[in-house]
């Protein structure tokens, strides 16, 4: 197969999570014959140094023109306080969001096996949670009208929502669920927000076309706290935009490091392929930052594009890498010294010898002779 792939590292650890998944898709591409190019653009905070915006033009054309987008992180720390600040690097993620139409974010959470001590949660109420978070991606509070009045003491945000906006991304959480246990969660605040009201209204109303999907419907402060005192009961779970990323960032505890968290942004025509983590400005180039996330981004990508066997692999080679504890700090205590590279390095050689032994990666990859 073909596909060309707009690469867009961004800022922070963007660039060296990013550089882990191109790897490993030239890897796959090596090994199962097909063509993947690589066109890098330009966003977020780099994007405004080097050209004066968080997405510029040129990056929009090469996005345009790709048959997908590898996504990997925006943000600095020199515009977190700056509040007067109207250009910022997020605008840039937001934009490609809105310009591509990516409406529906998907974000899987599955609880690995290998990492079940590394969660504060307790094992035994986090082993066999596998979670798809549908989070709702170019609507709500994100896009709705945002201002400050003329003295700056007051500001509002309005988070809009429409009934195509809930029945396009409702429909594909509805149809995921369908393929998995048919368990369908839709968090909302209909208690009180006249948007989520909608959202109730109308997912009910769509719950008649599938009437094998069990529908639960529950208010985000019941969900923050029962996907971590039960995660298991969950299966898709279907929520807007900005309920999601809170939802989903606290997930990210039952897997033990937000930097194992991967998605998938799908609009009709473009689709885009980011880690749920942001910048983490303070680790940028310092080897520490975890690629699996973006890695497992790529095998996203590799999924849309039906290439299973190929996505499989990605994911074979990134739990061995767990299971064999070949995994930057966060997640880390058996090595020292291992990098972001070091885990890209052995996943890539994985890809290419699926066969050898465990024993073999372990010292080649380690390269620490008193492991042996
Ligand atoms: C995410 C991020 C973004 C978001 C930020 C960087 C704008 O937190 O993808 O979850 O809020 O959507
Ligand atoms: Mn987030």
């Amino acid at each position: 197969m073909k596909l060309n792939i707009a690469v867009l590292p961004g800022d922070g650890i963007g660039p060296e999570v990013t550089a882990q998944a191109v790897k490993v898709l030239k890897a796959i591409a090596m090994e199962f014959n097909h063509v993947f190019t690589f066109e890098k653009a330009l966003v977020g905070a780099c994007a405004i140094d080097k050209m004066g915006s968080p997405l510029p033009e040129e990056t929009i054309s090469i996005c345009e023109n790709a048959d997908a987008i590898l996504f990997g992180a925006i943000g600095h720390t020199k515009y977190n306080n700056d509040t007067s600040s109207t250009i910022r690097p997020e605008q840039g993620l937001l934009g490609l969001r809105k310009t591509f139409d990516l409406y529906s974010n998907i974000r899987p959470v599955i609880a690995y096996n290998d990492l079940l001590h590394k969660s504060s949660l307790r094992m035994k109420q986090i082993k066999g949670t596998n979670i798809l978070i549908y989070r709702e991606l170019t609507g709500g509070i994100y896009f709705g009208d945002k201002n400050f009045n003329e003295d700056g003491n007051a500001a509002w945000d309005v988070c809009h929502y429409t009934r195509f906006e809930i029945e396009r991304i409702a429909h594909k959480a509805f149809k995921a669920a369908l393929s998995r246990k048919r368990k369908l969660t839709l968090v909302d605040k209909a208690n009180v927000l006249a948007s989520s009201k909608l959202w109730r209204k109308v997912v009910l109303e769509l719950a008649i076309q599938y009437p094998d999907v069990e529908l639960n419907c529950i208010y985000i402060d019941n969900a923050a706290m029962e996907l971590i005192i039960n995660p298991k009961q969950f299966d898709v779970i279907l929520t807007e935009n900005m309920f999601g990323d809170i939802l989903s960032e606290e997930a990210s505890v039952i897997v033990g490091s937000i930097g194992l968290l991967a998605s998938a942004s799908k609009g009709d025509k473009y689709v885009m392929f980011e880690p749920i983590h942001g910048a983490y400005t303070k680790a940028a180039n310092k080897g520490i930052a975890n690629p699996i996330a973006s890695i497992l981004s790529a095998a996203m990508l590799l999924d849309h594009f039906g290439l299973d066997e190929e996505a499989a692999l990605v994911r074979t080679a990134v739990n061995k890498s767990l299971q064999l504890q070949i995994t930057t700090p966060d997640l880390n205590t058996k090595y020292d010294h291992i990098t972001t590279t070091k885990v890209g390095d052995f996943i890539e050689d994985f890809i290419s010898n699926p066969n050898e032994t465990n024993l073999n990666f372990t010292n080649i990859h380690i390269g620490q002779s008193t492991i042996i």
